[in-house]
């Protein structure tokens, strides 16, 4: 576990907020150099800043990971930076979108087709920075891929199923992927949280509100009374997951988080 702190530096995606945020902190916490990565500037600007004012390394970067070349631009842009304290040792994915509507008018919405655009964010846009990264780490036989799944990705919700199968195709391919990586130095995790205290989750519990004219804490309570721990996951416990798995030597492990503490750890159940 040592190890694999020294000096490793992290990208993580989708980290300007919410569960990536809370990543980035806990990774430079320690010891990692972190890219954080988003497409909202001032937010990664921000996660990136409060790093380094508690004494860590991070720089911001702009990456939509529906577009590979923006990837590819953001590591040309840090060359420096990753030739100094890189390679990427560790990816995580992290970015993620949820919407919600009927299963029959998914494919509907004035913004084109629900799935299609649940997919390219969710599904492709982990596949595709793993393609990006993983060779070289392959080449290093040394590596920690993480992604950040759901317990969507294990199990139906009404009126999710873009998001669902998103996340299914997410854990299928990991699983898969997995399997061909064991024994090569780079392994592949997920963590699988049910609902997570974040932004998210604020726009679901908007969105119930504003359906239902139930009051946001009778919605929030609600929500929390959905996870089998009765308690939503916080981004810090998800956050602590995903550095055990970065740094530990697990491969093809589904952390779910089903909310809630256990012996003063987040509460886990392993599967795989
Ligand atoms: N909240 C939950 O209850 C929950 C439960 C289980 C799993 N998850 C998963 O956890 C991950 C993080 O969720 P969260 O709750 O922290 O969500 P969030 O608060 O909405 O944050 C999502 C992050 O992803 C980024 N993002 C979205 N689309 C992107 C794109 N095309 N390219 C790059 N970044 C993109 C967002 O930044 P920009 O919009 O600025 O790019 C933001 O930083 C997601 O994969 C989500 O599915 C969430």
């Amino acid at each position: 576990m040592e190890r694999a702190l020294q000096a490793e530096l992290c990208l993580v995606t989708g980290a300007g907020r919410g569960i990536g945020a809370a990543i980035a902190r806990r990774a430079a916490a320690a010891g990692a150099a972190v890219i954080v990565a988003a497409r909202s500037q001032d937010d990664c600007v921000a996660v990136a800043n409060e790093i380094v004012e508690r004494g860590g390394r991070a720089w911001p970067a702009y990456v939509d990971v529906t577009d590979p070349a923006t990837l590819d631009q953001a590591l040309a842009e840090l060359e420096g930076e990753i030739a100094r304290c890189g390679p990427i040792g560790w990816l995580v994915n992290n970015a993620g979108i949820a919407e919600t509507a009927p299963f029959l008018r998914h494919g509907r919405g004035a913004e084109g087709d629900t799935f299609e655009r649940h997919l390219r964010v969710n599904f492709h846009g982990p596949r595709r920075a793993i393609e990006r990264l993983a060779p070289a780490m392959l080449e290093r036989g040394a590596g920690r891929i993480v992604s950040v799944a759901s317990s969507a990705g294990l199990q139906g919700y009404p009126y999710a199923a873009a998001y669902v199968a998103s996340k299914h195709a997410l854990v299928g391919y990991t699983r898969c992927a997995a399997l061909e990586l064991a024994g090569k130095g780079v392994t592949m995790n997920l963590v699988a949280p049910h609902y997570v205290d974040s932004p998210m989750t604020d726009q679901t519990v908007e969105r119930i509100v504003k359906k239902t004219g139930r009051s946001a804490a009778e919605t929030r309570a609600f929500l929390a009374s959905q996870n089998p721990g009765g308690e939503l996951v916080t981004t810090e416990d998800v956050a602590e997951v995903v550095l055990e798995l970065l740094t530990g030597a697990r491969n093809g492990a589904i952390a779910e988080l089903p909310g809630g503490r256990q012996d003063g750890r987040p509460a886990v159940v392993w599967r795989s």
